[in-house]
């Protein structure tokens, strides 16, 4: 029997982790701190019984050194994404405590085979694009004074020409325009080249927005189905960004499950980071749309000429990776919605918790508006 420590298994991603391994017989602990951000009521239910459930904190050595004992395989979710302007807690909890586990596993000399690491697309800059020129190019985070004139195009970082989007391969350049995304960046770059210079084979995954049931309706920084679909459940309009014409790649999370379940037992994969999404761009206008469609709520979307700074217009994973080593997302996006709609409906006080949040980024300078 296999044994998995999932780090932050009672989150969104980890706890379908949890549930996908047990029902594949093997034997879990989890290793959470129940991050009051995440979880306002306390421990969730839906924490799979059958699994052994560590209640710490990943930064705590002694902790960590415990959770770690007798384990095969370390599926590493935990990470802080909350309350943005909280930059130290991100490198803390994310680069920290990352290092801090290796540093543990390899003192330790503890018998570990394998660690697959959650990165996320985040760790992009701009997703790919094609210049009628210069074909496929990379180009940068648009320039802040771009976006103050309200121009939200990508621009080819050799001619200026307008590109239009391509999927995005796992060779574009990484660098992470947001403390949150220069974390993700530490961890899978902390991981892959730890893993090969000790000898263990390691993966990490570059998840796309992902959303599903248990996903927090109470952390405000939390995806957008979860935002747009708790601010309709209360009336009030979804906030587009810019023109709400950016796209992203969506995943159900029990496909990010399957992908870390395929991660730790394909040697495919091993000393890579890999895409995991749909493949799909989606418009975020249309995410609101089909919201408000499932959830027969008509109240239209909001386009106020704010944007976030570091914001990536245009992001659709390449999926040839993943796919070759026999990733294949089964849950498309209204299924997924339809799916997320009906758990959503079984919580009770499904408050705005994104309004505050929004004041507060404005008040920080985290959101902007556009200079016309
Ligand atoms: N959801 C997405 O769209 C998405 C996209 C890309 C990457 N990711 C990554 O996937 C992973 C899981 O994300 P999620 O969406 O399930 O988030 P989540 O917030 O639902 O789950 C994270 C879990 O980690 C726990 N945690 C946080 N800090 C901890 C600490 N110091 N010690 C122990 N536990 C701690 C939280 O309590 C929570 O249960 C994260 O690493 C995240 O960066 C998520
Ligand atoms: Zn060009």
């Amino acid at each position: 029997m296999k044994r998995a420590l999932v780090t932050g298994g009672a989150g969104l991603i980890g706890s379908h982790v949890v549930d996908l391994l047990i029902s594949e017989g093997w034997k879990v602990r989890v290793l959470d701190n129940l991050e009051p951000n995440t979880h306002k009521r306390g421990k969730p239910a839906w924490i799979n019984d059958k699994a052994e459930f560590v209640e710490g904190n990943l930064c705590n050595r002694d902790t960590i050194t415990a959770a770690l004992d007798r384990i095969d395989i370390v599926f590493h979710q935990a990470a802080y994404g909350g309350y943005m302007p909280e930059i130290a807690k991100f490198v803390h909890v994310n680069s920290f405590g990352t290092a801090q586990m290796l540093e543990l596993i390899r003192e330790r000399n503890l018998p570990i085979k394998k660690i697959v690491v959650a990165s996320s697309q985040a760790v992009y800059s701009e997703g790919a694009g094609n210049c009628p020129k210069h074909g496929l190019v990379f180009p940068s985070v648009r320039p802040i004074e771009q976006l103050q004139r309200g121009d939200w195009e990508v621009h080819c970082p050799v001619c200026g020409a307008i590109t239009r989007s391509l999927p995005t391969p796992e060779n574009a350049p990484v660098g992470g325009e947001t403390v949150y995304g220069l974390t993700k960046v530490d961890q899978e770059k902390l991981v892959l080249l730890w893993g090969k210079q000790v000898g263990i084979p390691t993966v990490a995954l570059r998840y796309s927005c992902t959303y599903g049931p248990r996903q927090s309706i109470f952390n405000p920084y939390t995806g957008v189905i979860a935002i747009f679909c708790t601010r309709l459940l209360n009336n009030l309009a979804p906030m587009l960004y810019e023109d709400g014409k950016q796209t992203r790649d969506f995943s159900f999370v029990e496909d990010v499950a399957r992908a870390n379940l395929l991660a730790a037992e394909t040697g495919k994969l091993d000393g890579l980071a890999v895409n995991i999404g749909s493949g799909k761009g989606t418009p975020i206008y249309e995410i609101a749309e089909l919201l408000s469609d499932v959830l027969k709520i008509d109240t239209a979307a909001e386009i106020n000429g704010q944007f976030r700074p570091g914001e990536m217009r245009y992001l659709t994973s390449d999926m040839t990776l993943a796919e070759s080593a026999g990733y294949r997302p089964t849950v498309g996006l209204s299924e997924g919605i339809a799916r997320y709609i009906d758990w959503i409906r079984t919580q009770s006080d499904i408050r705005d918790y994104f309004s505050e949040a929004s004041e507060i980024l404005k008040n920080k300078g985290i959101v902007h508006r556009v200079a016309r």
